[in-house]
């Protein structure tokens, strides 16, 4: 939701800002911006629309322009206040046009504030809550920009990244951040900002994840750090390992492609680290992220998250009832926040968020820690404010998700639940020695697996060339198929446009199958074994109403043979960890319909990466 992006350093910052946002154009992309101190002074250019158009903007700049500075700040854009427009577009600046601001966030209090601003003279152009950023700090600037910030910021409620730039200040930029992400780079010679670490690799490895509130004073050749009331402190770098290429194209067209394959590495990078070898037998080991027998006394175990990473969530209420026979329940983080929930200091409550980011996910965290929960968080996001703030982190290592749709952040999600599950299930002594064992080498199958069904990604690809138009499109299924089900609906509507549902299999006929005709196109999950039987006549009854329809099942099972129109197959699996692999098929079928459709399934309209408001 918006990407802010920053550079000080010796070279011309006008294309490091470019080359930035390009980067973070999954984060926001209705218009973008960037405001550089050259020799005039501030100048800011801003374009409506993809990036392209502000870099065809800057193109047509005569030299010694825009070109001409080293240090500036850069915006891309997810609007929230005002439509996407040229006006809208960030950075903003103040009455004197002295003081730029780019921000990622929302302003809760900005209508208050800008009656006063309004009233002590500041003429508003847009109509963003950022701008009173910009008017707040002209007010309180006294010839020091830092100590403007840090009086403006005493004045803001809502969530912010900011980057702020000023003409008679103009050997540094003013960072700061609450709730919204911000990464501070250290180079040689130059430092950066920018909301994602993507951004920052092609200059330097070396990042600050800036913690809530704390403020980045960036020269050219140090960085300072202060609290909020401007108390300067030391931190402590971290270190990139994965290396720039990860958030490369790497000769796919898209990023979508290139993560969906990637999904074997990324279950093996996940994996690998958290299986050991005992006395010949290999168990799972996450002592080293902290998960002891102490868990083991959980009463309940309730997972929250949003979209994907929610689908994520209710694969894994299924699998830790079948593994530790401890109450489950899945809840969506948006639903959970205001619905009065009963906390008891035995819950172990189970965050997944891709981005470690997502508002309403982080606030039903802090509901739950408040509640005295113990909390876990999995994501794939190092130093994001989730991993900061729950009690024990299992990172996924999925690399960077690039693509707005989730693939390999869900896989490898799955696959933390699955160790975390079963792991818990072995402190309880619900689950024998021998199923443990049989299941750790089922999990460390599943990558060899995945290649399989990609190898075959064909199949899917001519099946999506005959269907591609369906304007219906319904997925079912049972248990842990219908959460399979659930994220293959989502994914085909995010980025094909396909009006896509999931149905639990046994609740079509209670309703949904009223809307079933020959328009429609239903695909069954089936890979729940015990369920055969009921899924064969749930597909036989969407059939009879002339629905097409298309099957899921393992590649020894034909028992789907004459009933379905076409068959997909995947590699035998336990059934509980069949979502690993039944995804796979699901998630190509909505990127060829995408990419048949003439879309951009990198980007999807109106969405965004990650939702840091709420
Ligand atoms: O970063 P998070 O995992 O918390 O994000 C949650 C959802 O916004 C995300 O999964 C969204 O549904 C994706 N676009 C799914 O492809």
């Amino acid at each position: 939701m918006c990407g802010i992006v920053g550079y000080i350093g010796n070279e011309e910052a006008a294309p490091v800002l470019i080359k930035g946002l390009k980067r973070l154009e999954y984060r926001g992309y209705d218009s973008a911006g960037i405001a550089v101190l050259g020799k005039p002074g501030l100048l800011i250019r801003k374009s409506k629309g993809a990036l392209q158009n502000l870099e065809a903007k800057i193109a047509g700049e005569l030299a010694g322009d825009i070109l001409d500075g080293s240090v500036g700040i850069g915006h891309t854009r997810w609007a929230t206040h005002g439509e996407p427009s040229d006006i809208n577009s960030h950075p903003h600046t103040d009455v004197s046009g002295k003081i730029a601001v780019v921000h990622n966030g929302i302003i809760e209090n900005h209508a208050k504030l800008k009656a006063w601003l309004t009233e002590h003279g500041a003429n508003f152009r847009s109509e963003t809550d950022t701008e009173v950023i910009a008017h707040l700090l002209n007010f309180y600037y006294k010839g020091d920009i830092l100590q403007a910030v840090i009086e403006a910021l005493k004045r803001l409620t809502g969530s912010y990244a900011l980057g702020i730039i000023c003409e008679n200040d103009p050997d540094r930029i003013i960072a700061v951040r609450k709730e919204s992400p911000l990464v501070v780079g250290a180079g040689a010679g130059e430092n950066l900002i920018a909301s994602d670490v993507p951004a920052l690799l092609e200059y330097t490895r070396d990042v600050y994840y800036l913690e809530d509130r704390e403020i980045a004073v960036l020269y050219r050749d140090r960085i300072a750090f202060y609290n909020d009331e401007g108390d300067e402190h030391q931190r402590e770098s971290s270190h990139i390992d994965w290396d720039a290429g990860a958030a490369e194209k790497g000769g796919y067209e898209h990023f979508m492609i290139k993560e969906i394959h990637e999904q074997p590495k990324a279950l093996r990078d996940t994996l690998r680290a958290r299986i050991k070898i005992d006395n010949n037998s290999k168990t799972i080991n996450l002592e080293e992220i902290g998960f002891d027998a102490s868990w083991a006394k959980a009463e309940r175990v309730v997972i929250a998250a949003c979209g994907t990473a929610y689908h994520a969530g209710v694969i894994g209420k299924y699998a830790f009832e079948k593994f530790t026979r401890v109450h489950t329940e899945a809840a969506i983080a948006s639903e959970y926040r205001y619905s009065n929930p009963i906390f008891n200091p035995k819950d172990i409550f189970l965050i997944i968020s891709q981005s470690g980011e997502t508002a309403d996910t982080l606030a039903a965290m802090r509901m739950a820690k408040k509640g005295g929960a113990r909390i876990i968080a999995i994501t794939n996001a190092v130093g994001s404010t989730l991993a900061r703030e729950a009690d024990l982190v299992m990172y996924t290592w999925a690399g960077p998700e690039i693509a707005v749709a989730s693939t390999k952040a869900f896989t490898t999600q799955l696959m933390c639940v699955y160790l975390i599950a079963l792991q818990l299930g072995r402190l309880r002594n619900t689950i024998s020695d021998a199923e443990l064992a049989a299941h750790i080498a089922a999990l460390e199958s599943l990558p060899e697996q995945a290649e399989r069904i990609l190898s075959e990604k064909e199949n899917i690809q001519r099946f999506a060339s005959l269907q591609f138009n369906k304007s219906k499109v319904f997925y079912m299924g049972r248990l842990f198929d219908y959460a399979v089900s659930m994220e293959s609906a989502l994914k085909l509507k995010e980025i094909s446009y396909t009006h896509s549902e999931a149905f639990a299999a046994g609740e079509l006929k209670h309703g949904p199958i009223a809307l079933v005709d020959d328009t429609t196109l239903v695909t069954a999950l089936c890979t729940q074994s015990a369920l055969f039987d009921k899924m064969d006549s749930n597909i036989k009854e969407v059939k009879a109403r002339f629905a097409a329809t298309a099957v899921i099942t393992y590649d020894d099972v034909d028992y789907f043979n004459n009933t379905a129109d076409q068959v997909f197959r995947i590699p035998r699996t336990p059934d509980s960890l069949s979502p690993i692999l039944a995804i796979i098929p699901c998630q190509l079928y909505a990127y060829y319909c995408s990419v048949l459709r003439g879309l951009d399934p990198d980007k999807p309209r109106n969405l965004a990466k990650s939702v840091t408001v709420e």
